[in-house]
């Protein structure tokens, strides 16, 4: 097979400081006297799907101190559930229905790119069409968010405002709200992280039935 070498040395060394990486974990895997590292290999059976932004600094794991296996993950820009999104459909669809997880969180977090992007006027290019998304959940809010003087206030209220938004979205899903007629073990929350303390916040918004989805929006 071939395989392409990389000629530039600056690009060869960032590529093996990964495959090092890999074998410092390798180590770890054969070193785990707990065997809850070898197991994986047999199955997976995650309590939990966290839906996050894709920003480099809120992996889900590191987050909630949990070891691979713990946590079935679906992450794109500034943690967004689209209803027409067939990447998270089918994740949420796998994890819901196949997995079981019993909480569903949409973790948002302060200081998003993507959240601060979207309240601003300038281009990006076709991520300009993702954040539109933000600029709705913008648009149902513009009162209280214009009414904020502080431009990190404001981004970040946009983030918790928007992490609202997506549960709400996830919560109107046949997938999620099916797997309600089906069982009562199931929680969707809303959370947002502070990168600086890596605390995750807890906003409270929290969905176990339809019952508060309105009229329109709770199927019979
Ligand atoms: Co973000």
């Amino acid at each position: 097979m071939y395989k392409k070498q990389l000629e530039n040395p600056i690009l060869k060394a960032s590529f093996e400081k990964i495959l090092a990486g890999n074998e410092e974990w390798v180590k770890q895997v054969k070193e785990d006297t707990t065997g809850k590292l070898q197991q994986l290999a047999q199955g997976q059976s995650p309590e939990l799907l966290w839906i996050g932004c894709a920003d480099s600094r809120v992996p889900a794991n590191q987050i909630t101190n949990t070891l691979p296996g713990e946590v079935f993950v679906h992450r794109n820009i500034a943690n967004m559930c689209v209803h027409s999104d067939m990447n998270m459909l089918s994740v949420l669809d796998y994890a819901v229905n196949v997995l079981k997880v019993k909480h569903i969180i949409v973790a948002g977090h302060y200081g998003c790119g993507g959240v601060s992007a979207a309240l601003s006027r300038n281009q990006f290019g076709i991520i300009d069409n993702w954040l539109c998304h933000i600029k709705d959940v913008y648009r149902f809010h513009s009162d209280e968010i214009d009414a904020i003087e502080d431009e990190v206030q404001k981004v970040n209220r946009l983030v918790e405002l928007n992490v609202a938004e997506q549960v709400f979205n996830l919560c109107t899903t046949s997938i999620v709200q099916n797997a309600w007629k089906e069982r009562n073990d199931l929680a969707v929350h809303g959370m947002v992280i502070d990168i600086a303390t890596g605390k995750l916040i807890d906003l409270n918004i929290t969905f176990t039935d339809s019952l508060g989805l309105g009229k329109v929006f709770a199927f019979k």
